[in-house]
């Protein structure tokens, strides 16, 4: 990896990973740490500046998070954003009070010292901030940088070491010259150069996975989403034919979902995939379940067999090449990740368990997932594959809701593929992040000619989030939503009626089971 690293020590900040990500958009590799990551490790990590986020907490509290305070020996210029500004101006000898007025949302700035930091920087310019403590009394050793009208000391510069805190947000979009700001840190301050690129990423990383694997060979469990054709691709650059995918057909997949990953990965990639069918055994565990936990649970399983069936038959396994991202290993706290954040996905069935006795590799795992877009680009994945809206591990069974049968699977599946075909024609599929259709257990009544029906009801969902932990059902034109639906009531046998999920998340969850 990058020599020149930055390091963001996670007091709770809801924008931690935020900040990552603006850091590395100035092409400087970072990595979000445990705020109480020794000064011992940051140094053999190599940092070259260090960054402290904000966080809920107060200062003034005895059991708010703290960090090593020799990080202040370390020589390496320290930015602290909020809570990490308090904490740094508390260590460094500063006064922290509650303020007499929070400021909160958008705030005026007025910057007095127009260099380092604020190099380039206009007179004034308007900030985001949210915040209760404020620093009262600096004492001598601090330089005031930039105030507001309820702040006076903003923004703030040790004399002597290099530690610059600011009590605004640089990170989020509403400081418009918070870029500059976090440019000014990284390359004047820090001295970076910002020669991070994704091409360096992929050659680093495919040299490493060659001297991890040696000849042994790798499985890798392909489902046709972005981050496993992506590791399986990059896996694939690294060792070629020691690659082995396994795909396995559930019987719960969309329309022409198997053959579309077959053409891309054997046909186009020449990668040695074996396609399992074990649909059948889907199938028959979930014949007459209808509780969505339930539903999971035999769908996790099930994976867990089909899997072990394939890789058994494939000699000289030693590893698993898994799609972990980087916001999984911190919401999982299983490395050096923030000890607050714990919005573990609840359902990832894809995942596969410890006991299968394979090291595992992670190419992705310091990746952001429009980073792994950026590196599956790069390796040639298509469009389509990598702009491909979520679906989840136990595919269309969740989104029936009741029992699963051959015949409901059928009829979803066209209702499915009909709705993302109007979508992505109404040129909505980027707009949109996951759009999907449910088969609702209810018959309504409709007329089809001069007949009464008496049939089934699709409903469409559709939503815009961010991060998929809260959404809101997109505003697609009523006009798209006309044309999903005659169409679906007239080629889907079976439906006679669709509706528009207008819920938000929360309350309502993406799926509807
Ligand atoms: P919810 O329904 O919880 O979904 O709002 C959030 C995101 O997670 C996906 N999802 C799943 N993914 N296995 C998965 O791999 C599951 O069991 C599962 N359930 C929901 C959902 O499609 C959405 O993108």
């Amino acid at each position: 990896m990058s020599a020149e690293i930055i390091a963001i020590l996670d007091f709770g900040s809801q924008y931690g990973q935020l900040i990552a990500r603006r850091v590395r958009e100035q092409n400087v590799y970072s990595r979000i740490c445990r705020a109480d990551v020794t000064a011992e490790a940051l140094s053999r990590l190599g940092v070259r500046g260090l960054i402290l986020s904000g966080g809920p907490a107060s200062v003034r509290d005895g059991d708010a998070p703290r960090c090593d305070e020799k990080i202040f020996e370390l020589g390496v210029p320290i930015l602290g954003i909020c809570y990490g500004m308090q904490l740094g101006c508390q260590i460094l000898g500063a006064k922290i009070v509650a303020a007499q007025r929070r400021e909160y949302g958008r705030i005026n700035l007025s910057i007095l010292e127009k260099s380092d930091l604020f190099a380039n920087m206009p007179d004034s310019t308007t900030a985001w901030a949210s915040h209760g403590d404020q620093v009262a009394d600096l004492g001598s050793d601090f330089a005031k940088l930039a105030t507001t009208d309820t702040c006076p000391f903003a923004a703030v510069r040790h004399k002597d070491k290099k530690f610059f805190g600011v009590q605004f947000h640089p990170e989020v979009s509403h400081t418009p010259k918070g870029s500059l700001i976090l440019k000014n840190f990284l390359y004047d301050i820090c001295g970076c150069s910002g020669d991070w690129k994704m091409s360096d990423f992929v050659s680093e990383t495919t040299e490493a996975v060659r001297r991890q694997v040696g000849n042994a060979k790798v499985i890798c469990g392909l489902s046709g989403g972005v981050d496993s054709s992506v590791v399986a691709s990059l896996v694939h650059k690294a060792i070629g034919d020691n690659l082995v995918c396994i795909f396995v057909d559930n019987g719960l997949l969309r329309k022409n979902e198997r053959e579309n990953v077959v053409s891309t990965f054997r046909n186009h990639f020449h990668m040695d995939l074996r396609v399992i069918d074990w649909s059948r055994h889907f199938l028959a565990g979930l014949a007459g379940i209808t509780a969505p936990q339930q539903k999971r649970k035999i769908i996790g399983s099930e994976f867990i067999k089909a899997f072990k069936s394939e890789a058994s038959k494939i000699p000289n396994v030693k590893f698993l090449a898994q799609g972990t991202l980087y916001p999984d290993v911190i919401e999982s706290g299983s490395t050096d990740g923030n000890p607050s954040a714990n919005i573990k996905l609840h359902h990832n069935v894809g995942g596969l368990p410890a006991e299968l006795g394979f090291e595992l590799i992670e190419p992705l795992r310091d990746l952001f997932k429009d980073e792994v877009r950026v590196v599956g680009e790069y390796l040639g994945l298509p469009e389509d594959i990598l702009w491909r809206h979520p679906f989840p591990g136990p595919g269309l069974a969740v989104r029936i809701i009741g029992e699963v049968t051959p015949e409901r699977l059928e009829i979803l599946r066209t209702a499915d593929e009909i709705l993302i075909d109007e979508i992505k024609s109404a040129g909505l599929y980027r707009k949109v992040s996951q759009a999907l259709a449910v088969l609702l257990p209810v018959s309504t009544v409709g007329v089809m000619g001069d007949e009464r029906s008496y049939e089934n009801v699709v409903a469409i969902r559709a939503v815009e989030t961010f991060d998929f932990m809260t959404a809101d059902f997109s505003r697609i034109p009523h006009e798209v939503l006309g044309m999903i639906s005659n169409r679906i009531i007239n080629e889907v046998r079976g439906v006679n009626r669709v509706v528009y999920d207008i819920s938000s998340k929360p309350p309502a969850t993406i799926e509807w089971e």
